[in-house]
């Protein structure tokens, strides 16, 4: 039976893949440092699939370690990749953590499986910047990177893009996301920001539920339909099955090469007043909100072709605006009688 390693398994992305791996019958084992997530997610994924998750607390930095670890794990088919460091803001003050941290445990993760397994990376949409042209596809120019952050992402790629070159057993599939939010349907697990979320959906709920004040729209005067600035919001668990189809598409090697890039989006923008509006729409909850300054480093609109994903893995988002804005809110609802 094929085993899934999901790193960052108790992170916001990785526990909702880690529920579609095992929805559809992969044995998983999950691995995390818990320096940006709660080891409480993990009872939370054996209430949601009654099967406590197998877990293995380690930091991918260690590279005895993981080498250890893997040697004991030759059951282990492919790798989910999502544990790295995401603050944008926070990249840019502390740059060489970033670097040290995305990097280290990428480059180990490699090596311990001296190249034989099938890895799915967790990229970003920040790679393309603001694009030419919209919707962005996945043979659009990499732009500079506005953070450090977004520059570990567009860098790891061409570690992977240079490593499967010479590595003919190694499968590489990068999924560039565009803004993951929402929650599992369960209200169970969800994003779990550390401090004041930098993230628009997070800042919504707990400004909802009254642990923030008011949200500052960052810029009205875009060019954009009402001068917000425009995103692609995917629920987190459309993009969770994504990973799924793309470890199946590995295990079929239907692909023509070893590295493939996918865009996971709904392929629709959405500006920041939109959301807001969405959010009162579909939760019935008033927001207060006011026009603030652009935030610096922000592109002004970007959402993406989501053909290449249709046609490659056979998935396509499903979950509107609207869920995933009542998903993050009884989410939010939940944190507030069940503090993690
Ligand atoms: C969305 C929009 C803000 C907060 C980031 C990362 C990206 C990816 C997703 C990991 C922007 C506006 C926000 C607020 C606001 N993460 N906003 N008021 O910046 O598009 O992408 O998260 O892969 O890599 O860069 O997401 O949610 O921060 O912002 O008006 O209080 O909401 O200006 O237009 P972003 P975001």
């Amino acid at each position: 039976m094929a085993k899934i390693l999901v790193t960052g398994g108790t992170g916001f992305i990785g526990s909702h893949t880690a529920v579609e791996l095992f929805n559809a019958g992969y044995e998983v084992i999950l691995l995390d440092d818990f320096s940006n997530s709660s080891s409480k997610i993990l009872t939370q994924l054996e209430t949601i699939t009654g099967q406590a998750p197998e877990f293995v607390e380690l930091d991918l930095c260690d590279e005895k370690a993981v080498f250890e670890f893997v040697a004991q794990h030759p059951e282990i088919t492919g790798v989910i990749h999502f544990a790295a460091f995401k603050a944008v803001g926070e990249s840019v003050q502390q740059p060489l953590k970033y670097y040290r941290n995305n990097f280290y445990s990428l480059i180990n993760l490699i090596n311990a499986f001296k190249s034989k397994v099938n890895l799915v990376f967790s990229s970003s949409c920040t790679v393309y910047g603001q694009p030419d042209s919209l919707p962005v596809t996945e043979d659009a120019a990499v732009k500079k990177a506005e953070s450090p952050y977004g520059n570990t992402k567009q860098i790891a790629e061409e570690i992977l893009i240079d490593t499967c070159k010479v590595t003919p057993e190694l499968k590489v599939t990068s999924l560039r996301y565009f803004n993951p939010v929402g929650a599992h349907s369960s209200a169970l697990i969800g994003e779990l920001p550390i401090g004041v979320p930098q993230n628009l959906v997070p800042f919504i709920t707990q400004s909802a539920i009254g642990k923030r004040g008011p949200i500052t729209v960052f810029g009205n005067d875009y060019n954009t339909p009402d001068g917000s600035a425009v995103r692609d919001y995917i629920h987190v668990v459309d993009l969770a099955k994504a990973h799924v189809a793309a470890i199946k598409r590995m295990e079929s090697a239907v692909a023509e090469s070893n590295y493939e890039v996918f865009n996971l989006g709904t392929g629709k923008g959405s500006s920041v007043l939109q959301i807001i509006q969405a959010f009162e729409e579909s939760t019935g909850e008033k927001l207060n909100y006011a026009i603030g300054p652009r935030r610096e480093g922000d592109v002004e609109q970007v959402y993406g072709d989501v053909t290449k994903s249709a046609e490659g893995l056979g998935w396509k988002a499903e979950l509107d605006v609207n869920e995933m804005m009542r998903s993050a809110w009884n989410w939010e609802k939940y944190l507030k009688d069940n503090p993690f």
